[in-house]
């Protein structure tokens, strides 16, 4: 039996070992990621989107770092509590020392993120919501990081999650997105097991192209400093929304 979304009790993510394991400090895959996504940032005018969403945002500031060159307004959605409440915290109450440097190298790719951490979350509105129920077209632009592929175990459902992301752009909206590859179920700290649909730059291309115009899937080599989570690497993707997707 596949593991699907709502089988999963989201509010249980293991925050503390999740943030211990991934994001402590910067990691060469995460690196990539940001020098990538700061190329198609820079594509960007500085605060040029009125209205962006990252789609599952979990606890990673990463994302929300590179969004702030680009939007004034940044909507993190995120179905756990754990992950909404370690992001209210960031903002409120001043983000942790371990995202300084992924600050830095964000700043450093693309002089338009703000000139501090703090300045950074400023725009970022934390939302506590399921990402299936995000209305079409609300944003102009959207990214999502590790989500789709580690929501659910069931490829169709993935499938399901990409479309939802890539219909709440409206058309000629821009779409940014990394995903684990071949990720299957996985372990973070020593008991929690939490579900991995695999996919690679073929699958995720063959969903995304009926979607979008422009599209771009790159691969990033596994990583050694990670976890052995069972994946191959990741994938990048970059693309613009197309019109009439369904
Ligand atoms: C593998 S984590 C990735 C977290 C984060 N985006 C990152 O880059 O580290 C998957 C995230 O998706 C969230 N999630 C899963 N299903 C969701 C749903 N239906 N709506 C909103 N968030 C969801 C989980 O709570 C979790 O934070």
């Amino acid at each position: 039996m596949l593991t699907h979304n709502d089988d999963v009790d989201w509010d249980r993510w293991p925050v503390a070992d999740y943030l211990a394991e991934n994001y402590q400090e910067l990691h060469p895959s995460d690196a990539e990621v940001i020098v990538h996504h700061s190329a198609f940032y820079r594509r960007l005018a500085p605060g040029g989107v009125a209205r962006s969403v990252e789609f599952g945002a979990g606890p990673n500031l990463y994302p929300l770092i590179l969004a702030s060159a680009a939007s004034r307004h940044v909507d993190a959605v995120e179905a756990g509590a754990g992950n909404v409440a370690y992001l209210q915290r960031q903002i409120v109450c001043g983000p942790d020392a371990n995202w300084l440097p992924f600050h830095a190298l964000c700043r450093h790719l693309n002089p338009a993120v703000p000139r501090t951490l703090a300045r950074s979350l400023a725009q970022v509105h934390v939302v506590h919501a399921d990402v299936r129920d995000l209305e079409r077209g609300g944003y102009e632009l959207a990214s999502m990081h590790f989500v789709a592929e580690g929501a659910t175990e069931d490829f169709a459902e993935f499938a399901d999650f990409c479309r939802a992301f890539a219909r709440c752009v409206v058309p000629g909206g821009h779409l940014v997105a990394a995903f684990m590859e071949n990720m299957p179920t996985y372990r973070i700290g020593p008991t929690s097991r939490w579900p991995g649909c695999p996919v690679n730059p073929e699958t995720v291309t063959e969903v995304f192209a009926p979607l979008t115009r422009e599209l771009s899937v790159t691969h990033v080599d596994p990583d050694p400093t990670l976890p052995a989570y069972g994946d191959s690497g990741m994938v990048l993707l970059t693309a613009v929304a197309a019109d009439g997707r369904g």
